[in-house]
């Protein structure tokens, strides 16, 4: 990994924290940051401690908000293409991430800053968290992902509103949508995150990793070949250590210690 200017990675356990920081400019994603958040998901990918990875921004105003407009600005149309290529990749990354990944959301998630939350498996956000997608406003449509994300997650109507209007929604109308899923004060953000990350990460790592492959997986197949691809994957789980000792733990009335194979 290249040095890093505005992300970093902090650990709690096995759980990695990755951070974007460019407070200056509420951690707006210029293509440099991008490329980073780009560099630590790949680092992460091949770490096997890593049972979680949570999504955050520094500072008290924002998680992201948004690509960066002066870097926009600048843009034509066959670097635009680029530009929303590259933002693209790596959503996509996060979205395919093989351990969960958490958005844990406080301030501003607008434009790129909300499709990045919408890339993440999970979100939770602050009482003071705002999302939205400002693009139209702008004269540009959402280009990392955002106009099939939202409406997947949030269903079709809210997310062309949304979408449409560029309106900011509050974290409690956030909940009531789906986008997020708790409210929490902002300062127990972080340790709330980690909280629901545990709730996840006590159970079998092979079978969350194999879960999340079949649930994104479905986004993009038949109903069909979906069914199919569960059952291979409900089978190879069989196999699994994991699978034995998450039975034998039921029946001897304990918990299950898994080592993840
Ligand atoms: N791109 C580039 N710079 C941004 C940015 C973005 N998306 N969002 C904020 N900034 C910069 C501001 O230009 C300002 O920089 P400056 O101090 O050098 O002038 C700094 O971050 C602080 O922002 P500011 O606007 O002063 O804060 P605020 O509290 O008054 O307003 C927002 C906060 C989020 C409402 C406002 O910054 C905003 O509307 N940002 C753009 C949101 C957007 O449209 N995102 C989608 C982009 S596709």
């Amino acid at each position: 990994m290249s040095d890093l200017s505005h992300v970093r990675v902090e650990w709690d356990g096995d759980i990695a924290v990755v951070v974007i920081d460019r407070q200056e400019k509420l951690n707006a994603l210029n293509a440099d940051v991008v490329r980073e958040i780009g560099e630590v998901f790949a680092d992460l990918r091949n770490d096997d401690q890593v049972r979680g990875v949570i999504l955050t921004g520094a500072g008290d105003k924002a998680f992201v908000a948004g690509a960066d407009i002066g870097e926009l600005a600048q843009m034509d149309s066959i670097s635009g293409v680029e530009t929303s290529r590259a933002g693209q990749d790596v959503f996509l990354a996060i979205e395919r991430f093989p351990k969960p990944v958490l958005a844990a959301v406080g301030g501003y998630a607008l434009g790129g800053g909300c499709e990045l939350a919408l890339a993440c498996h999970l979100r939770i956000a602050a009482e003071d968290a705002r999302f939205g997608l400002p693009e139209v406003g702008l004269g540009i449509i959402p280009g990392y992902g955002g106009t099939i994300r939202l409406a997947r997650l949030v269903g079709l109507g809210k997310a062309v509103e949304l979408t449409l209007t560029g309106d900011m929604i509050k974290a409690p109308d956030a909940l009531t949508a789906g986008l997020v899923s708790a409210v929490v004060p902002r300062e127990e953000l972080m340790d709330q995150a980690k909280a629901f990350m545990r709730r996840i990460t006590k159970n079998g790592p092979v079978a969350v990793r194999l879960a999340l492959e079949s649930i994104f997986r479905a986004m993009d197949s038949t109903m069909g070949d979906s069914l199919d691809y569960e059952s291979s994957l409900f089978g190879l789980l069989a196999s699994t250590d994991d699978m034995k000792e998450g039975m034998a733990a039921f029946l001897e009335k304990r918990k299950p210690d898994f080592e993840g194979r």
